[in-house]
């Protein structure tokens, strides 16, 4: 059978950009009959950064230093774009206006001022499939859990928590990279690295805050600087939102938590969602990938049920359905998401690739947080674009 192909470019040829490289490599890996990517342009200001995707891509056509010839090239269909945040803006604007469609990474813009500007160009060019990255949603318990979610299990919402504890900033010893210096991480610090993945499912449910508290914390002032020197550590290690939002279903309010740390002992990168409801809870952790957690509320003694849970993805894929599911699986059925969009724009994926409109809907949580821990008061989140 002859399949479409959807030629894509990588700017930004790092931790991530490697990812979703070899995602598309091993495309034979998901078992659908769309259109398949295929990598044919690189690009990177560090020309190292070529050398691994030129041996292992035979398809590349197009490598450059200079992100302007790879958007301009007419072998490139679709642009998957991770650089550092303060490029966002720039970048993703030019892509958008070359009419390639782009799978940008978070926090889609340094700033709010920012994000708006990303969305003008999007509206000039409806068109263009424009997302935004976030793989973790495709982890199977979590899948599981938007089912729960959407089945209304859950009665009355008493509270939400979503988090992501990373613990890489825990080594003391690690030189300061981009992502801890404000002017290309920017002011939000870790809720922008983090943000996003906390937010996805619950904007996706509808559970948009309407007011946030928030405590930032920076633990470590000064970092090695990798020349023998130390440099100002000046972003927000860890961040805790507690927000009021109210859920559509039945317009009653709730707790909402996102926690994004970067500094969190005994973690690595475990993203987690807890839902707690008057019925029934769930909850679904990647320190604990296979597992499924539930419990109906009955009054009296209540025990969590733990489900263990395969590989099944939304995207029915070639590994059996009792073995295990990981990151890099994440990643593809992310991709798959999105190149699904591609092939049909109201694509029947059940979960789809966080949109331009959630994008900015982070800006706006992350921009009130700033305030509320400024002013240590409880703040109102404008959603308003003017
Ligand atoms: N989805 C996720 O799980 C996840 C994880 C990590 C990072 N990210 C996001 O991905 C993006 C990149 O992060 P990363 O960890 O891959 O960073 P990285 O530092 O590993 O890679 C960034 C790359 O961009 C290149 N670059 C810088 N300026 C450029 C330019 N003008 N043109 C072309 N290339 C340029 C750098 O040389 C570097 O190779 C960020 O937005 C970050 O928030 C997402």
């Amino acid at each position: 059978m002859r399949r479409d192909k959807i030629r894509f470019g990588i700017i930004g040829l790092g931790l991530m950009g490697r990812e979703i490289a070899s995602s598309i490599a091993r495309w034979c890996h998901l078992l659908d009959d769309g259109p398949v990517p295929i990598l044919t342009g690189i690009c990177d200001v560090d020309e190292k950064k070529w050398e691994w995707y030129l041996e292992h891509f035979p398809t590349v056509v197009i490598q450059t230093n200079d992100y302007r010839e790879l958007i301009a090239s007419p072998d490139i269909d679709a642009v998957y774009c991770a650089i550092p945040h303060h490029l966002h803006e720039k970048v993703y604007i030019d892509i958008i206006q070359a009419k390639k469609h782009l799978l940008g990474e978070k926090p889609f813009g340094i700033d709010k001022p920012a994000n708006l500007k990303i969305w003008k160009a999007i509206e000039s060019n409806p068109d263009q499939i424009v997302r935004c990255s976030s793989e973790f949603p495709y982890f199977p318990g979590a899948l599981k859990l938007i089912r729960w979610i959407n089945e209304k299990r859950y009665g009355v919402l008493i509270e939400v928590r979503a988090g992501f504890h990373h613990s890489s900033d825990m080594d003391l010893s690690k030189p300061i990279n981009w992502k801890r210096q404000i002017e290309f991480n920017g002011e939000y610090g870790c809720m922008g690295d983090l943000g996003m993945h906390t937010q996805h499912i619950p904007f996706r449910m509808g559970w948009r805050p309407k007011t946030v508290f928030a405590d930032l914390q920076k633990i470590v002032d000064r970092r090695p600087d990798g020349k023998g020197g130390t440099a100002a550590c000046k972003t927000w290690d860890n961040a805790v939102l507690t927000c009021r939002a109210v859920d559509p279903f039945n317009s009653r309010e709730f707790s909402l938590v996102f926690e994004t740390k970067r500094m969190a002992p005994g973690a690595t990168n475990t993203w987690f969602i807890e839902v707690y409801g008057t019925e029934g809870s769930a909850k679904f952790s990647t320190h604990d990938p296979k597992a499924f957690y539930s419990l109906k509320s009955t009054g009296k003694e209540q025990g969590w049920t733990r489900v263990d849970i395969g590989s099944q993805s939304a995207i029915p894929s070639i590994t059996g359905g009792i073995f295990e599911f990981g990151f890099s699986d994440a990643v593809q059925q992310m991709l798959g998401a999105f190149v699904a969009e591609l092939k049909q724009k109201k694509s029947d994926h059940p979960f789809l690739t966080v949109t331009p409109a959630e994008t900015y809907s982070s800006h706006c949580v992350m921009s009130a947080a700033l305030l509320a821990h400024a002013t240590g008061k409880r703040v109102e989140v404008c959603y308003n674009k003017k």
